[in-house]
C-alpha cells in the first residue's frame, strides 16, 4: 500500500486540479458527508472530497437525490469542511437550489460558501446552466460541472443507464462540455458515459474531467465512499471497484459487542470506575 499517504499537507486548490491535468497527474476523489469519515479520507491523501447530494441516498435513505434540501447540504458540507486539511472540498448544489433562476442560483451558491467553508461547488447540467454557472464563477466561486448521467434529472432521463450512447447525444455532451469550460468551470464530472467519449471530452477541454463510470482516460476518478468501502450491499454497478467489506467488519464487531453485553463480559473491571 506504499505511496498513498501524502506528506504534502498543503491545501489543494481548484486551480491545482487544472495544473494536475496539464501535468498528467491523475486526480483522486471520493465523497464524504460527515466530519469523522472526511477526516479519515483526507488523512489518506485524497485530492478532492465531494459532499455529494448522494447524501440523500447514503445518509438519509431516500430513493434518489431530489429530496435533500439546501439546509441539509449545508449541514453535511460544514461538517466535512471542518475536518479537511488537504483535499479540495466541493459541495453539490442540491436540486431546486439553482434551477429556478440565475439570481437565485448565485444567491444560494454564495450562501453555501459563507456558511460551510467548502472550496468549490458542483452543478449538474450543460448549456442550459452555463449562464448561472458564469454568474457564480464571476462571484468568485469555483464551479465543477456535471454531465452525462445527472441524477437530479432522473425523472426526465427515465433511469440510471449509460448516457450519450448515440452520436447525437455524444455531440451534445461535447458541446455542453465546451460551454461549461467557457462559463469558467475548473472541472467537469462525467458520469456513466462511454469511455471513448469521456476521453474525447478530456482532450477537448482545458478543465479537469472527473469520471465515474466513464473509463480510464478522464483526468481523475470519483466514487461514493460507502460503495467503494463495501458499506452499501445492494449497489454493485459495473464501474464500481469495492476495496473493503466494511459492512461485514461492522456487523461482526457489533455482533461481538452484543455477545459481550449479554454475557456480562463487557464492561470488565478495567473498563469500570
Ligand atoms: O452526489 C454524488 O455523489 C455525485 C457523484 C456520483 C459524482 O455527484
Amino acid at each position: 500500500m506504499a505511496g498513498y499517504l501524502t506528506t504534502d499537507k498543503k491545501k489543494i486548490t481548484s486551480t491545482q486540479f487544472i495544473a494536475m491535468k496539464r501535468a498528467g497527474e491523475k486526480i483522486s476523489m471520493l465523497t464524504a458527508y460527515d466530519y469523522t469519515t472526511a477526516g479519515i479520507i483526507d488523512r489518506a491523501g485524497i485530492d478532492g472530497i465531494l459532499v455529494g447530494d448522494s447524501a440523500s441516498n447514503v445518509m438519509a435513505g431516500h430513493a434518489d437525490t431530489l429530496p435533500i434540501t439546501l439546509d441539509e447540504m449545508i449541514y453535511h458540507a460544514r461538517s466535512v469542511a471542518k475536518a479537511v486539511k488537504h483535499a479540495l472540498v466541493v459541495c453539490d448544489m442540491p436540486f431546486g437550489s439553482y434551477q429556478i433562476s440565475r439570481e437565485e442560483g448565485i444567491r444560494n451558491a454564495v450562501r453555501v460558501m459563507k456558511e460551510t467553508g467548502v472550496d468549490a461547488l458542483k452543478i449538474e447540467g450543460g448549456a442550459e446552466m452555463a449562464d448561472t454557472i458564469k454568474g457564480i464563477v464571476d462571484a468568485g466561486i469555483p464551479v465543477m460541472g456535471h454531465l452525462g448521467l445527472t441524477p437530479q434529472s432522473i425523472n426526465k432521463l427515465g433511469g440510471y443507464g449509460l448516457r450519450a450512447k448515440d452520436e447525437a447525444e455524444a455531440e451534445r455532451l461535447l458541446a455542453d462540455a465546451r460551454k461549461l469550460e467557457a462559463a469558467g468551470c475548473f472541472g467537469i464530472t462525467l458520469e456513466k458515459v462511454p469511455a471513448a467519449l469521456a476521453a474525447k471530452v478530456t482532450k477537448t477541454v482545458g478543465c479537469a474531467t472527473i469520471g465515474i463510470g466513464a473509463g480510464n482516460e478522464t483526468d481523475g476518478q470519483i466514487l461514493v465512499y460507502a460503495d467503494m468501502l463495501g458499506m452499501t450491499q445492494a449497489f454493485r454497478p459495473k464501474f464500481l471497484r469495492v476495496y473493503a467489506d466494511l459492512s461485514a467488519v461492522m456487523t461482526d464487531a457489533v455482533g461481538h459487542y452484543i455477545n459481550d453485553v449479554k454475557t456480562k463480559d463487557f464492561p470488565s473491571a478495567t473498563e469500570s470506575y
